[in-house]
């Protein structure tokens, strides 16, 4: 009865054709560039029309809030928790920036219960019609309920260096996600690519590795070039996009934006029910 419900309410959602694109940021080596990523492509897509929420999954050691210069009072923990409702933990960041804060405080890196998973499926249900963009900045690492919130998303983004370490734990990671749900797409974008290395040969090793071995095609959303305003714009606690307009990496981050708000994107964004459904079937999969 209350599937049959969900379902029915599910489709009314599509109908409207309301429904947001949402989009996790991955890596398989932490420090890669993940949470400087979100907060400038947040702000590429904003400067391009678009309603963008970040949603700082880093749950603990959040960092999206110093990156934005905030001092939220509440995270997205006191959601899970129940103490507070979605619209308290959602923040305004300058410029009109939405971000829901991952929180500070080791004591809170969890495995989320059966409850805190239906109230996450039920924040979506409500965020996903007031925003174009959601994007999940995630943390280090991969415990169960981040990987079946990955797997639920529309679009994986992966950042990598050019690193062989980097490469190695990115392909690593995406294997570890096929493994889940074969069907699941990616996108790299390859990070701090200097003039002195070859990015492009780096990625090409990566995409033949998820060719050869999982029998994937995987898309090069972009380089970024290994740039200072980047280390610049993290003490100034504004992202780099904002503070340095001229800059390389800006354009290069509005460049890899314009590909997901120009008409021909791959499928259109309005994606958001499969990514309910599939939280949902997740969730009673795995948990039953
Ligand atoms: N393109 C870049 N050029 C220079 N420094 C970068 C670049 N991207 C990231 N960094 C540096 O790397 C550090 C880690 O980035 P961060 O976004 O916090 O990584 P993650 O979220 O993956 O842990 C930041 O302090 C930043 O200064
Ligand atoms: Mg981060």
């Amino acid at each position: 009865m209350r599937d049959q419900a969900e379902t029915l309410r599910l489709k009314m959602l599509k109908s409207q054709g309301e429904l947001s694109k949402s989009i996790a940021i991955i890596s398989g080596k932490g420090g890669v560039g993940k949470s400087n990523f979100s907060t400038n492509f947040a702000y590429a897509l904003l400067s391009k029309g678009k309603k963008v929420l970040i949603i700082d999954m880093d749950i603990g050691m959040g960092n999206i809030h110093i990156l934005l210069g905030a001092t939220p009072q509440y995270s997205l923990k006191d959601y899970l928790h129940g103490t507070k409702e979605i619209d308290e933990i959602v923040n305004t960041a300058p410029r009109g920036l939405t971000f829901i804060s991952g929180g500070s405080g080791l004591d809170s890196v969890m495995e989320w219960s059966a409850e805190m998973f239906e109230r996450l499926i039920r924040a979506f249900e409500h965020l996903q019609q007031a925003y174009d963009f959601i994007l999940f900045d995630m943390g280090a690492g991969a415990t169960q309920s981040s990987i079946e919130l990955i797997v639920a998303v529309d679009e994986i983004i992966v950042i990598s260096t050019t690193e062989p370490t980097s490469i190695t734990d990115a392909y690593s990671m995406m294997k570890f996600i096929c493994l889940q749900d074969a069907d699941k797409s990616f996108s790299i974008v390859s990070n701090r690519v200097s003039k002195y290395d070859d990015g492009n040969d780096a990625i090409t090793r990566l995409q033949y590795a998820m060719r050869k071995f999982l029998g994937k095609e995987t898309k090069l959303l972009g380089f970024l070039p290994e740039d200072p305003v980047v280390h610049k714009a993290v003490l100034a606690q504004e992202p780099f996009l904002l503070l340095f307009p001229n800059a390389p990496i800006t354009k290069r981050m509005m460049a890899i934006a314009e590909t997901f708000v120009s008409p021909s994107s791959s499928d259109g964004f309005k994606t958001g029910e499969g990514f309910l459904g599939k939280l949902r079937s997740l969730f009673t999969k795995g948990r039953g």
